[in-house]
């Protein structure tokens, strides 16, 4: 969780169902809009890894609750989706973060690999928007997916997560359409490689680590608190008419692709 940064209580009043866990991006998206006013509820598959977000938002003085569901699961997500409004009387706010992901040349990619990281990353934010839809439309809430860059060029070993992600890009674009008739509004955050996450050091080989930030134009790597604070204005009312957008956070990173700064 970030040091005070928003505006006091920015999204007092909101409840928020957050997909992805209690660490890395969606463990810093979920505390900054509890430290913002937000009710969260947590969600993934264990709830062991849950739990300690989910306290550590109360000790801060914050709304938590932890609910068990894999996003692949639309009974599950239903279920949780039910959870969350007993307790919280609403829903609001979905942030969809359930993400999977590891590195495969696509030769050696089997069908079940490709289809399990489609269904977590891509199916799974459908099911959390489907299930959420009449609390959202009831509510005229939001949704915030989150996406990544890495299908804007051909990204090795990651054609898996690519496809799922360019998904997930076309799936906000047509839900901002065709929800936004009920004052829905939807969009998402591509993140560029945000340090101290899982993704950086399960992912990124520490002999690429050193050019890849070179790569970047700002000169540095992304931090947690970079994509909490693109979450907090896009789930504000500062973005009120903002809707279908995918908002990149990443310094710069994709456009320069390695062709600048000596990469
Ligand atoms: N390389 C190649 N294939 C892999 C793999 C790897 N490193 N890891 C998993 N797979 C394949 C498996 O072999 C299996 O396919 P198969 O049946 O043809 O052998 C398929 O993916 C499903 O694997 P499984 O472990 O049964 O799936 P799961 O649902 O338990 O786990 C994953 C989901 C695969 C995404 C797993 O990596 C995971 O849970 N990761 C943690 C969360 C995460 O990745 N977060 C994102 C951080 S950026």
């Amino acid at each position: 969780m970030s040091d005070k940064f928003f505006v006091d209580n920015v999204l007092s009043g909101r409840v928020a169902f957050v997909t992805g866990g209690g660490t890395g991006i969606t463990g810093g998206v979920a505390g900054a809009l509890a430290e913002s006013g937000a009710a969260v509820a947590l969600v993934s598959r264990k709830l062991e890894h849950l739990e300690p977000a989910a306290e550590a938002i109360r000790a801060r003085g914050g709304e938590a609750m932890a609910v068990a569901a894999d996003v692949r699961n639309i009974e599950e997500v239903e279920k949780a989706i039910a959870a969350t409004t007993e307790r919280f009387g609403k829903i609001d706010l979905v942030v969809n973060g359930a993400a999977g992901n590891f590195l495969c040349p696509a030769e050696e990619l089997s069908s079940n690999g490709f289809g399990t990281v489609v269904d977590i990353d891509l199916k799974g934010t459908f099911n959390v928007c489907r299930a959420a839809f009449n609390e959202l439309k009831r509510n005229r809430g939001q949704i915030l997916n989150i996406s990544a860059t890495l299908h804007y060029v051909g990204t090795p070993l990651q054609l898996h997560v690519s496809a799922a992600k360019a998904g997930v890009d076309a799936l906000t674009r047509h839900l901002a359409v065709e929800w936004g008739r009920y004052g829905i509004r939807v969009n998402a955050i591509a993140p560029g490689p945000i340090e101290d996450t899982e993704g950086m050091s399960r992912l990124v080989p520490l002999e690429v680590k050193e050019k890849l930030r070179r790569n970047i134009p700002l000169g540095r790597f992304g931090r947690i608190k970079d994509i909490e604070q693109a979450a907090i204005f896009l789930c504000s009312d500062a973005a009120s008419f903002i809707n279908g957008a995918i908002l990149v956070v990443d310094g710069g990173q994709w456009l320069s692709s390695g062709r600048m700064l000596g990469g």
